[in-house]
């Protein structure tokens, strides 16, 4: 089972909303018994917590489950993870903080490096935002999630 990662700072919008576009993605594509997503946070503010009722919703009308809790990412998930997608360049640099035998850089990536159709710096955090916030991270995580997968199903041949 290849593992991905969804990272975010609080793992309750845009990390937990890319694990809900990616889970939607690989069971259309037939790949959700090869292909599993989880999400966690750089901070542990929001440990337990459902996502944002304002994520879920948004997703809910694109037909995208979102059932994860909030948790904060560790140094074994760094082990654990075959992918581990960071949402912008705070969280990227926060996750290779983790890595502190630098052990593990080949697997932590930006999801702004696999979007074709979003020239984005990262995925603008929605948190304090209206309702266009949180749509347009749906936008850019469906751009960037199906690079992803172009690259995962490229590297893993199926
Ligand atoms: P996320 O959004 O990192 O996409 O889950 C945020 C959620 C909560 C906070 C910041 C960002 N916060 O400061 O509480």
């Amino acid at each position: 089972m290849v593992k991905i990662l969804f990272v975010c700072l609080g793992n309750i919008c845009r990390s937990p909303a890319g694990e809900g576009v990616m889970n939607k993605l690989t069971a259309n594509y037939h790949l959700d018994s090869r292909i599993g997503c989880d999400s966690a946070g750089t901070s542990g503010y929001h440990n337990g917590q459902q996502a944002d009722h304002r994520m879920r919703e948004v997703a809910t009308q694109r037909n995208i489950e979102i059932l994860s809790r909030s948790r904060q990412i560790t140094h074994h998930d760094l082990e654990t993870f075959d992918y581990i997608i960071a949402m912008d360049d705070d969280n990227y640099h926060e996750i290779q903080a983790l890595d502190h035998d630098d052990q593990y850089n080949h697997k932590i990536l930006r999801l702004r490096d696999f979007c074709t159709d979003h020239e984005v710096t990262g995925v603008p955090d929605p948190y304090y935002g209206g309702k266009a916030g949180f749509e347009k991270v749906l936008d850019i995580l469906q751009d960037g999630c199906l690079g992803l997968l172009d690259k995962i199903r490229e590297e893993k041949g199926f």
